[in-house]
């Protein structure tokens, strides 16, 4: 329910000055004004000198940070930053977690829950944090997972960080294609959010059971708003606006390739994929001769299930770089806990592939007779206007064949 907006940053203010005081970030604008810098974030540091408020704030080229003494510098400052019009504010102390959005009609829309983790020495800015998202949070009580998966889930979460640029206050859509239970999903929302970027996040999976339960958990948690969820394909489920950045963790075999195809469709700026099982290329490697010299990769059926595990990824890396990506593939997360601890990410930069390119991946493709179920997705091409070699191609999104 929305409250007066002055009423709740007057308790913001409390907040930013309790000593109890974690961290604190104000992001984003309001409707039609512009704060003076994007972001905000505050927390208490312990200096020779004291006890002091670290600030830091950041124009979108360079940050600025200060430190001010508990009293009147403080006040100051903090009623300073409260004058700025942000969209968002997101403060934890070591009882409480208390999130602000003001709504479009000037209002504040204020979710508040218990301490998420407990309180940080002061200082503690040295210490290499050893997860992004606390398993502690009470959040994990809420989504439940095993240990593993929010191991994977946090491992996920910094290789998203690595590729969101630090300044991002949003708006932000994000989609999490074959959520299941949604441990992703819920724990995306979360450190967007406390990161003060103004987000909302859809879930997609093909199971009606799964979107009733997650739009309950949704519900409990406060976040239905911000968090919903689509029972639907991959390919099909009706996602609007198209979101910005795609995230698919552990979608089954093909169901990979289906949010790569789909996140190209939608043009997505960034996209994070976790593949699965790969049984679509191993089959097919298993009904036709290696081509020579090559037997020897796929004779042995451990073998050539690895080798078809490599031969997708790389398949598909090659195919987004021709639709105007940058992509590359990378272990997110250490193998003790997941065998499936692949990611592929990638950037839209819309830049043309050269003749270079496309020849390099068609090569592959042919020499071992294969038909990636990712080709097969994505848009029909356009005839090759036969530039000269090297020449970028002069639409953005060109098919391979
Ligand atoms: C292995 S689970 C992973 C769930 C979740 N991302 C996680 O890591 O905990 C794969 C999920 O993808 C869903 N799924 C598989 N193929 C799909 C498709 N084509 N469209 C939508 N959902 C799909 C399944 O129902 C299942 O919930």
């Amino acid at each position: 329910m929305a409250e007066p907006l002055d009423a709740a940053l007057t308790e913001v203010r409390a907040l930013l000055l309790d000593p109890a005081l974690t961290r604190a970030v104000a992001a984003g604008r309001r409707r039609g004004q512009r704060p003076s810098v994007l972001r905000a974030e505050l927390r208490p540091v312990a200096l020779k000198a004291g006890p002091r408020l670290q600030i830091s704030t950041s124009d979108g080229s360079r940050p600025y940070t200060r430190n001010v003494a508990p009293g009147p510098e403080a006040d100051a400052a903090v009623d300073e930053l409260l004058a700025e019009p942000f969209g968002n504010w997101h403060v934890e102390t070591a009882d409480a977690t208390l999130q602000l959005r003001v709504t479009k009609s000037g209002e504040a829309q204020v979710h508040r829950a218990a301490a998420t983790r407990p309180a940080a020495e002061p200082g503690g800015h040295d210490r290499v944090k050893e997860y992004l998202l606390d398993p502690g949070d009470p959040i994990f009580a809420e989504i439940g997972g095993s240990a593993a998966k929010r191991r994977q889930v946090d491992a996920f979460l910094r290789a998203l960080a690595a590729t969101l640029p630090d300044d991002l206050t949003g708006p932000l859509r994000v989609v999490d294609l074959g959520c299941g239970n949604a441990y992703l999903t819920f724990a995306a929302y979360r450190w967007l959010a406390q990161r003060g970027v103004d987000v909302e996040l859809v879930g997609v999976d093909v199971r009606e059971d799964q979107r009733r339960r997650n739009t309950e958990l949704a519900e409990r948690l406060g976040w239905a708003d911000r968090v919903s969820f689509v029972a639907g394909t991959i390919a099909d489920a009706v996602v609007e606006p198209a979101p910005d950045l795609v995230l698919a963790l552990h979608a089954c075999d093909t169901a990979t390739d289906e949010a790569l195809a789909r996140a190209v469709r939608w043009r997505a700026r960034w996209v994070l994929a976790a593949p699965c099982c790969h049984h679509d290329v191993a089959a097919q490697l298993r009904t036709r001769p290696a081509p020579a010299p090559y037997e020897l990769l796929t004779r042995q059926g451990i073998l050539r299930e690895r080798f078809a595990d490599v031969l997708t990824d790389a398949l598909r890396a090659g195919l987004l770089r021709l639709h105007g990506y940058r992509a590359e593939v990378v272990e997110f997360v250490d193998s003790r806990h997941t065998p499936r601890n692949l990611l592929i990410r990638a950037r839209r930069t819309g830049t043309a592939p050269t003749v270079a390119q496309r020849a390099e991946y068609r090569e592959l493709v042919d020499r071992w007779a294969v038909s990636p179920r990712l080709e097969a997705l994505l848009p029909t091409p356009t005839p090759d206007p036969a530039p000269t070699p090297d020449t970028p191609l002069p639409d953005d999104v060109v098919a391979a064949h």
